[in-house]
Formats: structure tokens, sequence, C-alpha cells
């Protein structure tokens, strides 16, 4: 392994080791010991599956060590427990949690600095991957967790009052794209290989749909038509009595929302957050428009009509920086809709990459000639109908497990996840003439 994929290795594990100690040390040990919700784990299961990873893939794997404590890999396998179950297992104490992460940790970066084997760099970028993918995780318990706010983090940069306004939707020009990558060294199987799709002119919202816009069809008596709902997301809005974004509660005319333990106004301006796929759906077909499928967001987001190749992010190559998106768990909430002018993709549209996740119209599936690596359970057994692609990473999400071609899968009925969505809609047959 060359020594700049190493030193990137290097820096992303630490950085994900800082994100999770924090999420983790903000709390009393009785608070990370107790389940705050049945949809995800107690964080101490977080703490110690990370670390029981890392054991698997880094210190037997990639370096042929016998492994610190493959006797816990029961226990700490996603697969084998649900997250209901995982408060009642005979779980490490919070003390031994962190124990087992540092002890892992200190070998894996010894594995690391010793050159592994070539062929296990891409091990090192997964496991740095997964650990982030549990700070967001873990992120998304703090909120459901009741009780004063532990977390902080300063807002967002107001966008410049002085910017012209926002055409509210851009045209992405019909053609074929280059869907996906075979290159990309971090590249996770879903993400592979690339391949060329066909995708006409369609008209894609400039920015995520806000609050003040989804406010709108709350208003509109959306969530009581069934005019605008999937059957089966009727059905799920009545099963579990839905009538407005997950954390949002009404204050006589005013609406209000939960976030880490803070109660403050719904700020009009922010992408909508906390939506299930079924209710951006709904808005999607109240507002006469659709949700993008994943390749017209993957094309809207990587597309450039004058390069021969697609690009890694919106924006470029350069790695996400502090100008181009809201990454990273910097700030604790979406910026306002318009924002990051300097991320801007090649068709115009805003903020694709970070704030909030997007729902897509599709489901999940492989890419033609996928083949499945490092294991089935990574991504193959999720492949069908029940999940639906969300594409672009959140605010919690971390620069390194970013890109353009990164893909992410959830049931249509979730909404603990920091999700939101936008529309689209198909272009006339003389568009862009
Ligand atoms: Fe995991």
């Amino acid at each position: 392994m060359a020594t700049p994929v190493r030193e990137r290795a290097r820096i992303a594990l630490s950085a994900a080791r800082r994100r999770t100690l924090a999420l983790a040390d903000c709390l009393p040990d009785a608070e990370l010991t107790e389940q705050h919700s049945p949809l995800m784990s107690p964080l101490v299961w977080d703490l110690a599956h990370i670390a029981n990873q890392e054991d698997i893939w880094l210190i037997r794997r990639a370096g042929g060590r016998p492994g610190l404590r493959p006797d816990l890999d029961p226990l700490y396998d996603a697969f084998r427990h649900p997250r209901a179950e995982r408060p009642g297992l005979p779980l490490l104490a919070p003390d031994q949690a962190r124990r087992y992460l540092a002890d892992v940790r200190d070998q894996a970066l010894d594995i690391l600095a010793a050159a592994p084997p070539p062929g296990h760099g891409f091990l090192f970028g997964m496991v740095a991957q997964h650990e982030q993918q549990h700070d967001e995780t873990m992120l998304a318990t703090h909120q459901l967790r009741r009780g004063p706010a532990v977390l902080d983090a300063p807002a967002p940069p107001a966008p410049d009052p002085g910017a012209p306004p926002l055409p509210a939707e851009v045209l992405v020009p019909g053609g074929p794209f280059t869907m996906g990558t075979s290159t990309d060294p971090w590249a996770l199987d879903n993400e592979r290989p690339a391949h060329t799709v066909e995708v006409p002119d369609f008209w894609l919202d400039t920015v995520p749909v806000t609050n003040a816009a989804y406010r709108q069809f709350v208003e509109d008596g959306g969530y009581e038509d069934p005019r605008w709902w999937h059957p089966a997301g009727w059905r799920h809005r009545q099963d579990a009595q839905l009538t407005a974004p997950g954390f949002w509660l009404r204050d006589g005319s005013v609406w209000l929302r939960r976030r880490f333990g803070h109660t403050e106004p719904v700020p009009p301006d922010e992408p909508v957050l906390h939506v299930n796929w079924y209710e951006a759906d709904a808005y999607a077909r109240w507002a006469g428009r659709r949700l993008p499928t994943e390749a017209e967001w993957e094309k809207a987001a990587r597309h450039d009509p004058a390069a021969p190749a697609p690009r890694r992010h919106p924006w470029g190559e350069a790695a996400p920086g502090p100008a181009h998106a809201n990454l990273g768990q910097r700030h604790l909430q979406p910026a306002p809709a318009g924002s990051y002018p300097d991320g801007a993709a090649p068709c115009g549209a805003r903020q694709l990459l970070g704030d909030v996740w997007e729902w897509t119209a599709s489901s999940f599936t492989g890419y033609p000639g996928f083949a499945a690596y490092p294991y089935r359970e990574y991504s193959e057994v999720f492949f069908g109908d029940r999940y639906r692609v969300l594409r672009g990473g959140s605010f919690a999400t971390d620069p390194v497990a970013c890109r353009a071609t990164f893909r992410n899968w959830d049931l249509p009925v979730r909404r603990q996840i920091f999700a939101g969505f936008r529309t689209c809609r198909d272009a006339p047959e003389d568009a862009g003439a």
C-alpha cells in the first residue's frame, strides 16, 4: 500500500474514532447501556460492534493475526441480533467496550504501519467508513433520546443575503452518462462497476424541499388525502398516525421541532428532515411532481456535458471542504436551502451532498456486473423491492464516506434517519432545444 493511501486511512480512522468517543463520552454510563428507542441499539453496543468489525477485518483479515476477541463475534453480529433485542444481550460494559476499541486500534495501526499485503488497503477504508456510518447511527440515537441536550455545534453559515434568487428547478440534459465507478479506491461493492445509463432530459428542484414548502402540504390536508399516497404508505400513515414530519410539534399556529434535546421553531428555509419515503412520495404527488430515480439523481450530481468523465463530487474532484457542503457533524442541522454555491453541480443544483439524505424513487439493486465484496451481507442481501435508495449524505455523514456514487438504503417507513428529498418532473419533448 502506497504511503498516501496509508496516511489517508490513518487520518480517516482517527477522525472516526474522535467522533465515536465524543458521542459516547457526553453521556453517563447508564445512558450508554439504556435503549433510547427500539429502533436503535444501546450506544454501548455500537461501541463494541465497531471494535469487533475492526478486529475481524483489520486484525485478522488484513493483519493475519489471531484477533483479540473472536469469542465476541456472535454477540456483535448485526445479522444475528436485531436492534430491539440487543439490550438483553450480555454486552460488554462501557469501560470494557472502550478498552476493546483502544486495544484493537493499537494493533490495527501497527498493521497499517507495517504495510499489509497488497489489496488490503480497501479494508482499511471500509472499516473507517463503517465506523463513520455508526457515528451517524449513534447521532440518530441521540436525536431519539429524551432528556436535556448534551450535544452542541454552531449553526451553519447563513447564505449570502445579496445573492440573486435561485431558479426553482434546473434542467438536467438528456443522453447517456456513466453511473457508478470501477476505479474509486474506497467505493463499496454496490457502487461498482461503472456502466452507461441513458437518462432523458428532466427538471430537478434546485434545492431540497424546505420546511416551509412541506408545511404547505401538511396544512393543505396532505396527510388526510389518500389520493397522494402509495397504498402501503397510506396504511402506514394511518397505523403510525403520522400527521407531520418526525419531531415536529404544533403549538397553536406555530410549528416547533425537537432537535438533540432543544425545542425550537421549525426554520422555514431549512430542508425538511425526518420524513419517510412514503411522505416524500406523497408530497411529490401533491406537488404534481415525482421523486427522481437514482440514475437521475446521480446524473444531476456528476454529469458534466463538457467533460468526458463524470465528477466524483458535484463541484469536481476536490475533497469536500467547509465551502462545498454541510458534512461531518460540524453543524447539527441542515443549512438553509440555497447554501453552498461553491458546491453546485454543473446543472446548477445545490446541496446534493450533505445537509439531508435524499430519498429516490428507486429500489436497491446491484448494477449490471455486480460482484459481492468482501462479503454478501455487505449489500447483496438487501437487494430487492424492500429497500429504497437514499443519496447524497447528511450533515451527520463524514466527508470520507460521501461521494456522488455512494448509495444508502433503508425501509420506506424509516424516518429517524437524517433524510429529506427533492422532486423532479419529465421535461417536455422540446426541452433544452
Ligand atoms: Fe455495523
